[in-house]
């Protein structure tokens, strides 16, 4: 039918695409025409070693099924590299899914500084790679769609996971700018929290719950984001089983540290601690304009001020 989803004549570089949901990517853009750059550096979860077998064993899938791919075996870190396979094999890069990733899963009392760092190097350094070295290329056809991938861990924190979650969370922070810094190209980014039986979650999660996470559920919810006809910017997207869900931060109403008759004090704070806490009124909050203006608002100041008032005030966009 003509309202398929279709992404003939674009050219799509999924990262660790060799396994797990990278692979389930790569197979549904190729199927709906698609070139596609397999990224694998084919190591092991812990990001150990490397092998060509993981992304030639997705390319030679994609080719059986009548697909376009060719593979890419750098790592992520190398970003430039990555993309130069797009441009040589296809000439253009259309869409960027930011996806390899390990783990070194220890907790924190254990946690060493290489532990750190590897994790930090493959999952925040290596998307900003892949992505710095895409975005000249997206400006210039103005267009572009990226995907982060983050994690559950990063949103809500997970015991022995404080590497993996900052660099998770991390990714939501880059996803959140680039959307700002891209817009006006048509490049839009949003950042992903899938849930999805693999090799990389076989640690953390039963069998049977495995099985019923397919990385097959979470590829369709990709794929429209990754589509031209998606206006998606800035969005974290909770996915598995099955399911997708827009997430949001909430703030409280909060509540003012002075007034006529008392001056701010960590005592005042203490005194108002639980309507500082109090979510039955939260709102969402959807850009730092709020928190920014008061703080710098005059206004702030005044024993009075009118916080909807301040709230609503709206700095000039930079840009
Ligand atoms: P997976 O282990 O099955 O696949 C990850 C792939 O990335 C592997 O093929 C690996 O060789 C590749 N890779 C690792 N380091 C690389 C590097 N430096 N350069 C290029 N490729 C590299 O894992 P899975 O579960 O498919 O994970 C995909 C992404 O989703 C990861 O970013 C992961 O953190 C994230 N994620 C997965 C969840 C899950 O439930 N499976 C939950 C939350 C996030």
């Amino acid at each position: 039918a003509a309202s398929l989803l279709r992404f003939d004549e674009r050219v799509v570089i999924v990262t660790g695409a060799g396994n797990g949901l990278g692979r389930e990517y790569a197979l549904a853009f190729a199927k709906r025409g698609a070139r596609v750059v397999v990224n694998d550096l084919g190591g092991s979860v812990s990001g150990d070693g490397s092998s060509n077998r993981a992304a030639d064993t997705v390319v030679d899938e994609i080719r059986a099924a009548g697909g376009t791919a060719v593979a890419n075996y750098d790592s992520v870190v190398n970003g430039q590299a990555v993309v130069d396979t797009a441009i040589k094999a296809f000439g253009r890069v259309d869409v960027v899914v930011n996806n390899a990733g390990i783990l070194r899963d220890r907790s924190f009392s254990k946690m060493t500084e290489g532990d750190w760092d590897i994790v930090h190097q493959v999952h925040l350094k290596g998307s900003f790679a892949v992505s710095r070295a895409a975005w000249p290329h997206m400006r210039k056809q103005k267009y572009g769609r990226i995907i982060m991938t983050a994690s559950t861990a990063g949103i809500y924190g997970n015991f022995g996971q404080a590497n993996y979650s900052a660099a998770k969370l991390g990714l939501v922070g880059l996803s959140n700018t680039l959307a700002y810094e891209g817009a006006k190209y048509n490049i839009h980014c949003n950042a992903l929290v899938p849930t999805a039986g693999s090799r990389l979650s076989a640690s953390v999660m039963p069998e049977d719950y495995a099985n019923a996470m397919k990385p097959e559920y979470v590829a369709p919810v990709v794929l429209f984001l990754c589509h031209e006809s998606c206006e998606a910017n800035r969005g974290v997207y909770e996915t598995g089983a099955g399911w997708v869900a827009a997430l949001k931060w909430q703030r409280t109403e909060g509540a003012k540290l002075q007034s006529a008759e008392s001056s701010i004090s960590p005592e005042k704070v203490r005194d108002v601690w639980d309507s500082i806490n109090d979510f039955a009124t939260a709102s969402t909050v959807d850009s730092m304009n709020g928190t920014a203006s008061l703080a710098a608002s005059p206004e702030a100041n005044v024993q009075q001020f009118d916080r909807k008032q301040a709230l609503s005030h709206r700095f000039p966009t930079t840009s």
